[in-house]
């Protein structure tokens, strides 16, 4: 293992590709593409949560000044790839995604009724604030617990035998009832919005020849190409999704939202290229949310701190028309060894909008619970909570039984609790004050599973003697281009500084969208074997000139040389080598996919936070002031902005656990906190020194650079560790997030 300090990573270590034009303004984010002609609309959005729009007033509306054209479901251009509504118009039925201006019906609070279209942004949103819309409203169901009745196991997984949402047990079902030790409780987290800086933003041009360009923020460029091709009905390749630079989106970009879509008619209908920003209060009910979750977690253990059962149910909020499944409780089946294993998944419909997948998508909430569970019943075995995850360790894969690929998830656990030297816990709460401030110790385990996705990458030598590498990825905020740099530059024995990544353009080589973890393991994949292919082409030509490099030789690439071994001091410079051969520029491209591992192994990334708070004994106040997060995702590419990328999944948990809640008023079925005053994410303020720690050992079975994700994981666990913290400082278990003074007073 190198050698790390938080303050001094080993060697690979590049600066943000990106950071001088992101910090000096020059990056051109989806709202600040200028092109001719623009105009601007503005969404006005219903304000009831469940019934219909019976009739609009839209006089004052229409003529105010600028305004170009209103869009209702009355009056808009049929998207093609839709089925025309039905006459008389039909609600939706479940399982269908939200169609924007296609029926009279209202399924949640904040749905879109009404475009306006107008000359400049303020215009449009004065003219949004004269539509008149009267309604026939339905009574609306949007409070969970009083619902929880209703839910059900989800229509996707009714139809499908292997959904992996399907209720799973292993060994005895009943087995709970006979442990020794047993605690069971519930956990719930309230719905929570992921808020990026940047609101999501699309600049719609269509050309001539029913061409179709959109600047538009989100997470998959070619995914976004695809699902507007088809609502469209175009072909793929007359579709053009730009979108280099995002501001943050944590999940929320993953899908093409109704306002893209809507953004897009209205371009078409007005014959203008047309801008759509969301406001801050839309951002809360137009691109999804981590859904409002209740879990129950039974665990049984013999008094020696064997598990013996776990059961885990969850139950997820959805909307009315669409199904969004989550990973709630599989992690569970997994993490530790356990012979008698029951998980259940169910969904509850309610009038909201559809929730999506929010960072550490469904194991961010899964793992809250069972990692709070597991300090519980740490607690009523009065065993040390590292001690009995240790004592149930997973050696191979429960669930699958199969050996893992790699895991140094021990690793972690020895290298955290040193570092936070974890040996000064006590075991009875509120045995340790400072200051006047109760003081907590806490941990957690977190896991998180293995995605790659086909990728493509091209590699460019230029006649000067740069590199230009392409895949159509994306950079959502932890350096993509930074990490893909420094993997083409390790391969090609270059400065980092000759090489440019190029992504977020759906004409670049097809990748996968930026989620779940993926992207390095599936595009570093491609840009290694892209910028190998390109070497290996490079030491042909090389060789062709000179004895030295022929095939079979010790040739090696350093300094954008070949040279003819380690040892030798006299190379042959890469531009040299296009020159003699008179070429302008040699090119590499490939793809890189998974094979049959993924049936030998089970893969996850591993790791492990340990989080000291203090509490104040009178206000209940928390503070998080020692974080040490340590994770194994096999190699690590960029030292430099991986941990960045950890620091940002603790904030997030941090967040989740102490302050993020988005209140609705179940009166209206409307969102109460639908800004920053009232949704409360973590500052500078609340956030003491995070040290992070990586094993940084290749994970060799699961891709050429053997490395796996740290998205999710940086996150997923830190909520339980710091809600484990909170009880060991104050003896108040809370189970409902987010901890709140209130709920510890
Ligand atoms: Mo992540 S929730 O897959 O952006």
């Amino acid at each position: 293992m190198k050698k790390q300090t938080p303050d001094n990573p080993a060697d690979n270590s590049l600066s943000r590709v990106d950071g001088h034009v992101k910090v000096t303004g020059a990056a051109t984010y989806s709202a600040e593409y200028a092109v001719p002609g623009l105009v601007h609309a503005v969404l006005v959005t219903s304000t009831i949560a469940r019934g219909s729009i019976k009739a609009f007033d839209l006089q004052e509306a229409e003529t105010a000044p600028g305004v170009l054209a209103i869009i209702t479901h009355l009056n808009a251009q049929p998207v093609p790839g839709w089925p025309a509504p039905k006459q008389p118009a039909e609600r939706a039925p479940a399982g269908t995604a939200f169609r924007v201006f296609y029926d009279p019906f209202i399924y949640f609070d904040g749905q879109p009724v009404a475009m306006i279209v107008a000359d400049t942004r303020e215009r449009a949103l004065h003219a949004a604030s004269l539509v008149r819309v009267t309604y026939q409203q339905e009574p609306h169901q949007t409070h969970f617990e009083k619902n929880i009745g209703k839910a059900a196991i989800p229509l996707n997984v009714q139809r499908s035998k292997n959904s992996p949402f399907q209720d799973y047990t292993r060994g005895n079902a009943g087995a709970w009832a006979q442990a020794e030790i047993r605690i069971e409780a519930e956990y719930t987290i309230p719905t929570q919005h992921h808020q990026p800086l940047e609101p999501h933003a699309i600049v719609a041009v269509w050309e001539a020849g029913d061409k179709l360009t959109v600047y538009d923020k989100n997470q998959g460029v070619k995914s976004a190409q695809g699902q507007l091709a088809q609502a469209f009905k175009l072909p793929r390749e007359h579709v053009q999704v730009v979108s280099p630079y995002i501001g943050g989106a944590f999940g929320s970009g993953i899908r093409v939202w109704p306002h893209t879509v809507a953004a897009v008619m209205a371009a078409k209908q007005v014959r203008r290229p047309v801008k759509l920003v969301l406001g801050r209060e839309q951002m809360f009910t137009s691109v999804g949310y981590r859904p409002y979750t209740v879990q129950k977690i039974s665990l049984g253990a013999g008094k020696n701190g064997q598990l013996q059962a776990i059961v885990h149910e969850g139950v997820g909020q959805t909307s009315m028309y669409e199904e969004h499944l989550e990973r709630t409780v599989q992690g569970t089946r997994t993490i530790y060894a356990c012979p008698n294993v029951t998980t259940r998944y169910r969904l509850l419909p309610l009038d909201v909008n559809t929730p999506t997948w929010m960072r550490g998508p469904g194991d961010a909430t899964g793992m809250f619970a069972l990692e709070s569970a597991m300090d519980e019943l740490a607690f009523a075995l009065q065993m040390d909570p590292l001690e009995f995850r240790l004592k149930n360790y997973a050696e191979s894969d429960p669930e699958r039984n199969l050996p893992w690929s790699a895991k140094a998830l021990r690793e972690c656990y020895a290298l955290g609790a040193e570092k936070f030297r974890w040996e000064n816990r006590q075991m009875q709460p509120r045995a340790v004050s400072r200051n006047g401030m109760l003081v907590g110790y806490g941990m957690a385990s977190s896991l998180y599973g293995f995605h790659r996705h086909p990728s493509k990458a091209r590699a460019v030598l230029r006649a000067d003697g740069s590199v230009t590498v392409q895949s159509a990825t994306m950079d959502i905020g932890p350096g993509t281009g930074t990490a893909m740099t420094r993997i083409a530059a390790g391969v090609l024995g270059m400065n980092a500084k000759k090489i440019r990544f190029e992504l977020g353009h759906s004409a670049l080589p097809d990748a996968p969208g930026q989620n779940g973890s993926s992207t390095i393991p599936s595009v570093g994949s491609a840009v290694y074997v892209a910028c190998e292919s390109l070497k290996g082409k490079l030491l042909a030509l090389a060789g062709e000139m000179d004895e030295r490099f022929k095939a079979g030789r010790q040739a090696v690439v350093r300094d954008g040389q070949v040279f003819g071994s380690d040892e030798d001091k006299d190379g042959l410079s890469f531009a040299d080598i296009l020159k003699h051969h008179h070429l302008n520029e040699l090119e590499a491209a490939e793809e890189s996919k998974s094979g049959a591992e993924r049936d030998q192994y089970s893969m996850y990334s591993f790791g492990c936070h340990f989080v000291e708070v203090q509490v104040h004994p009178l206000t209940g106040e928390v503070r998080v002031t020692r974080v040490v997060t340590c994770a194994d995702v096999g190699a690590i590419i960029n030292h430099k902005t991986a941990r960045s990328q950890s620091i940002g999944g603790v904030v997030g948990g941090i967040g989740m656990a102490l302050m993020e809640h988005s209140e609705m008023d179940h009166r209206f079925g409307r969102y109460v906190t639908s800004d920053f005053a009232g949704y409360h994410i973590p500052v500078h303020a609340d956030i003491p020194a995070i040290e992070v720690y990586y094993i940084d050992k290749p994970d060799v079975h699961v891709n050429p650079i053997g490395s796996k994700g740290l998205g999710e994981i940086a996150i997923v666990g830190v909520a339980g560790a710091v809600a484990n913290a909170v009880f060991n400082a104050t003896g108040r278990r809370i189970r409902t997030l987010p901890i709140t003074p209130d709920k510890l007073i």
